[in-house]
């Protein structure tokens, strides 16, 4: 076995990672850039670094996993949004609007976007605006072109896929148009301090701020608050934590969501 197999094959062990489910180009970008950081030059030193530094494990994991999303991930937190907020929301307007912070390839907001459009199906004068924004332009371009590996529709039903998406002569599937029609795709940096919009209804930034710092947390949770309409939704990823000062800024609707409201 070659050192760059050897390589994998330690991290598929030590950090559950399938490195088949990437392209091996993407594996190789990300390990060049952590090999960069340590000064280890070869597939082979990087290895043995890995095994004697485990800190330098968590850096990997972070490195491979920045771009890493899915259609519905955390299935309980899209279940309260789709039978709790999103028709609370409807009760008292007729259009919301959402914005989703460090979308990476889209399938949070195209889930959003598929919720939003069954909500609407029910009566025809609601509707949504779904801003999708990240800092990285690469991903960015791949969210906007919309189109996924059959795999990545795991989350998703039959009919959700036959109503939503057009399987490709290549075996992929592209997001129909009236899901697009709804979202806005904008290149945006979470830590310039500016909300890309207001007078939102609800936030979602999940499992975007690890690498953050506590100050760039705060000054986000400072964002976002300006961003929200009073009583708005801020979800977070379920392994991130609100902190002592947000809690000035936002009370828990459902702590196990990491959904808290604006106050
Ligand atoms: C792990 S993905 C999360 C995707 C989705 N929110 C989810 O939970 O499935 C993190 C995304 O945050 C983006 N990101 C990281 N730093 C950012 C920043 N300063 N501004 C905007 N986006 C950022 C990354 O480019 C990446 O696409």
């Amino acid at each position: 076995m070659d050192e760059f197999s050897l390589l994998l094959r330690f991290i598929e062990q030590t950090l559950d990672i399938r490195c088949s489910q990437y392209k091996e180009d993407y594996i190789k970008r990300r390990l060049m850039s952590r090999m960069n950081v340590t000064r280890m030059p070869t597939y082979r030193e990087y290895h043995a670094f890995l095994r004697a530094y485990p800190e330098e494990i968590a850096a990997l994991r972070n490195a491979l996993t920045i771009n890493v999303t899915k259609f519905f991930r955390d299935p309980e937190v899209f279940s309260v949004l789709r039978h709790e907020i999103i028709p609370s929301l409807f009760r008292t307007k007729k259009r919301i609007r959402i914005w989703s912070a460090g979308c990476s390839s889209g399938e949070e907001p195209y889930s959003l976007a598929i919720i939003l459009h069954e909500a609407c199906l029910r009566d025809k004068s609601m509707s949504g605006t779904i801003y999708a924004t990240d800092i990285d332009h690469e991903i960015l371009s791949k969210a906007k072109q919309g189109v996924y590996e059959k795999n990545a529709l795991e989350n998703l039903s039959e009919l959700q896929i036959k109503r939503h998406f057009t399987c490709l002569p290549d075996g992929t599937y592209e997001i129909k148009p009236h899901l697009r029609t709804n979202i806005r795709f904008l290149h945006h940096d979470l830590m310039k301090g500016a909300p890309v919009s207001r007078y939102l209804d609800i936030i979602t930034c999940r499992n975007v701020t690890i690498y953050f710092t506590e100050n760039q947390k705060s000054e986000l949770l400072r964002e976002f608050h300006g961003g929200l309409l009073p009583g708005g939704y801020y979800i977070m990823g379920l392994s991130e934590y609100m902190g002592k000062e947000g809690e000035s800024f936002f009370r828990p609707y459902r702590v196990q969501q990491k959904i808290y409201t604006r106050i």
